[in-house]
């Protein structure tokens, strides 16, 4: 007989859970409304080049006290120009994809700076190829990096900041794939994962609030880094970019850092839950 024992354990477990004093997100009465990351210490996954890059940059230019950099590859000559205007900007060698090196790189943030605020789960990659033609080695790499990467990034920073009484903001990079298939380079397990990336921000951001944990995700379209380079290539470019409608360009990856910027910031204070897609209307759905 299979085992049926699933429902009561887990309202046993519900009950058992002693009820904690829900940590409010509402802004003091002299709360600065102009929005900015002043005093706040922020870690992006992936931030040594493409996306996780630019949100850094505008991080920085909104005068986040701290941004790190954690990524599994040596920082290039991006990273390094952005650091040297901004000598507060760091890197540690972190892989997302296990649970003790994230743990030691959060750790790591806060003996060196005494808290974290934020944390930018925005490490991730893609394959594209027909669905016909993926295998499950291939499935388990996508998801193994952009699904349980961005999982365990954000439970270890939940818990940080429960212990530090932080009240924290994760964001999550997903993709206008979760929404529905890019044209131009189609990956059926790609657009799934980040359809779970998505829909696990809404679950956590529930969870947490009683924290004053945010959790909130971000959907780009095209960006230029190094995952789309090729797009561009295409011989009938031009012509895919008047189909699809829109603005007929790909975004600077620093074209969506405001949005991080404001969901990292205390002015997103009733702000959870939510996915901002940034697409220029590229291929309206
Ligand atoms: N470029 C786009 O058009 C686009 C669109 C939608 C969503 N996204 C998403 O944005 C995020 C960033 O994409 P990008 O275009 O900047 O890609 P990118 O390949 O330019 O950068 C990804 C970064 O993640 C790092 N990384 C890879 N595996 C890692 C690991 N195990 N641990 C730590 N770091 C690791 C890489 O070293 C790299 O610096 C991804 O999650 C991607 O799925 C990109």
């Amino acid at each position: 007989m299979p085992p049926v024992a699933t429902e009561n354990s887990t309202s046993d477990a519900v009950k058992a859970e002693t009820p904690t004093p829900y940590l409010s997100t509402m802004p003091d009465n002299d709360f600065n409304w102009q929005i900015t990351l002043g005093q706040k210490v922020v870690a992006i996954t992936g931030a040594n080049r493409g996306i996780g890059l630019g949100i850094a940059e505008v991080c920085l230019a909104n005068s986040a006290k701290m941004v790190y950099s954690l990524d599994l590859m040596e920082p290039g000559e991006d990273f390094a120009a952005l650091q040297k205007r901004y000598p507060n900007f760091k890197f540690i060698q972190t892989d997302v994809t296990s649970e003790e090196s994230v743990e030691k790189a959060i750790n790591q943030v806060v003996e060196e700076t005494g808290r974290i605020d934020g944390l930018v789960a925005n490490a991730g990659m893609t394959k594209h190829q027909p669905a016909l033609k993926f295998d499950r080695s291939e499935l388990e790499k996508l998801f193994n990096l952009n699904v349980y990467g961005a999982y365990f990034c954000a439970q270890i920073a939940a818990r940080k900041f429960i212990e530090l009484g932080i009240k924290g903001s994760i964001v999550m990079t997903s993709s206008m794939t979760s929404y529905r298939p890019n044209r131009a380079a189609p990956s059926a397990p790609y657009g799934a994962t980040k359809a779970a990336v998505r829909n696990m921000c809404h679950t956590l951001a529930m969870e947490w609030s009683k924290h004053g944990i945010r959790v909130n995700s971000i959907s780009p379209g095209f960006v230029r880094t190094a995952m789309t380079y090729y797009v561009e290539t295409a011989p009938d470019w031009d012509l895919k970019m008047q189909y699809y409608g829109g603005m007929p360009r790909l975004a600077d990856p620093r074209e969506l850092g405001g949005a991080y910027v404001y969901l990292l910031s205390d002015a997103s204070s009733y702000t959870s839950g939510i996915d901002i897609p940034i697409a220029g209307i590229v291929g309206a759905w």
